[in-house]
Formats: C-alpha cells, structure tokens, sequence
C-alpha cells in the first residue's frame, strides 16, 4: 500500500497546477477514507525533493522584479488573483511538505489529519482562483510570479516548530490580515465570483494557523518550552524582517495565536517590503 509519505512525494512532484491539485484531492480523500473506515493508510517515510515540481510558466522573478499590483482595473485584480493562485499553489506545496518531512518527529494521526485536510483546501483555493482568472479572459501563468515564495521551506528543512512558526503562524496568519481588504476590493469591482471565493479561503484559513498554532504548542509541551518565547526565538531565526500591522486581532486570537505572539516582533518603520 503507497504511504501517506510517498502520496505526498507524488503530489510534490507534479508539475501542473491542476494536476497537482487533482491528485492531492484524490490522496486527501483516500486518507480519510480509510481513517474513517477504520483502516489507516501508514504514514511510512519518504524522500520529500528540496523543491517541489512547478510548470514552465508563471515565469518566477526576483520579488522586487514582480510588478506593481493596482487593483483600481481589471488588469489589476486579474494581477492580484494571479498572485494569490501563486500564493495557494506554494500552499499546497507547504502543506504536502510538512506531511512528508517530519514523519520521524513522533507526531500523532491527528497532525496528519490537520494538514492533509489543510493541503486539500489549498487545492480548492488554487482551482478557485484560477477559475476566476480564466472567467475574466487570463489564467495562471500568463503573468509573471514571485520566486522567493519557497525560502520558507528551505530555512525550516530540519526544523518542524521552525516550519509552524514561520509557516502558518507568520505566513499564513498574514494572510488574514490582508485577505478582507482583497474582498473589499472585488466586491466594489462587482466581482462576485472572486468575492465567493476569497471568503471561502478567508474563512478556512483560520482553520490552518489554528493547526499551526495547536501543533506548535503541543510541540512546546512535549519539550518543555515557553511557546511564546519559542515562537519570538524561531520566527528571529528564520523570517527575515518585521510582522507589519495592521494585524486581524479577532480572526488571530480565533487561530490560537495571542498578541503577545506577534507585537513583539512587529516594527512600526520597518522597510515596506511584500512578505507574503
Ligand atoms: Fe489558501
Ligand atoms: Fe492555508
């Protein structure tokens, strides 16, 4: 029987965004049927590939490179979605890694639960969005996209509280701060199907840093770590630059992540730069 591990390697493998998605869609819904069944498919282990597979196009550029997003045409916000179906690709990447990378770490079923479920939404949230852009005339890859979006792994390849810290509680945390100012956008655009979608993806988001922020507490637990004072130590370590605010304080605090996480490392006058 293929093992969780080697389901993932498969999904991390695949080029295309659509096929990659299907076949992550597929894997989640066989994990849980055979959890549900009462028959669990192993774990195992598996060589996870530094990077994951990704098409011939979008081209990738240096961030700085990536042109300017005004959301004011429909250019604009095709330009903004094409951004976002890149940001959930890499999520569905982030996702599957995590499952197939720490496989040593002692962890529980209900880890892998977490993050199949999770990588199976960003499988929707990319189908999503690439159905919006290809409603509006365009499609992911017709513009260029941002290269640095993989950094995150690579920095936390050996470290899994590093990889929770950066990843779905900087990261993805991130992206409820920004998220309801995007559907304020296309819903004054009229744009009802991107509005649909983004407030799928706003309110599933929630879900994956809460499992963030469950696992690396557990992970704290289990080492006899303060969890805030982990979290300021990993994010100082791997993520380059300030937390910006605005932060959503209410969603965050939904997620399991308390202020004191995050304010401490934000900086009012830190260099505006995109972080996520
Ligand atoms: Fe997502
Ligand atoms: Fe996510």
């Amino acid at each position: 029987m293929t093992s969780l591990a080697e389901m993932a390697v498969e999904v991390l493998n695949t080029a295309d965004g659509r096929a990659k998605t299907a076949l992550g869609r597929a894997h989640a819904a066989a994990w849980f049927a055979a959890r549900q069944a009462g028959t669990p498919i192993p774990v195992g282990r598996a060589e996870p590939p530094l990077r994951p597979a990704r098409p011939d196009r979008p081209e990738l550029l240096p961030p700085r490179e990536v042109p300017r997003r005004r959301p004011g045409s429909p250019q604009g916000r095709i330009a903004l979605l094409h951004a976002l179906a890149h940001i959930e690709l890499n999520a569905v990447d982030l996702h599957w890694d995590i499952v197939a990378r720490f496989t040593e770490a002692g962890m529980p079923a209900g880890f892998f639960d977490d993050w199949v479920k999770a990588a199976d939404e960003e499988a929707k949230h990319f189908n999503l969005i690439c159905d919006c852009l290809e409603a509006m005339g365009s499609h992911y890859g017709a513009l260029p996209a941002h290269a640095g979006m993989w950094r995150a792994a690579e920095d936390t390849v050996d470290d899994l509280s590093g990889r929770l810290a950066v990843v779905p509680m900087v990261l993805e945390a991130r992206g409820l701060d920004v998220t309801p100012g995007m559907i304020e956008i296309f819903r004054k655009a009229g744009e009802t199907e991107a509005v649909a979608a983004l407030e799928v993806i706003y309110a599933e988001e929630v879900g994956h840093v809460a499992y963030g922020s469950k696992w690396f507490n557990w992970l704290c637990g289990r080492s006899g770590t303060d969890p805030k004072d982990e979290f300021h130590r990993l994010v100082r370590t791997y993520f380059h630059g300030a937390l910006k605010p605005p932060f959503n304080e209410e969603k965050r605090a939904e997620a399991g992540l308390p202020p004191d996480f995050y304010w401490p490392l934000a900086e009012a006058d830190a260099p505006q730069e995109e972080q996520a």
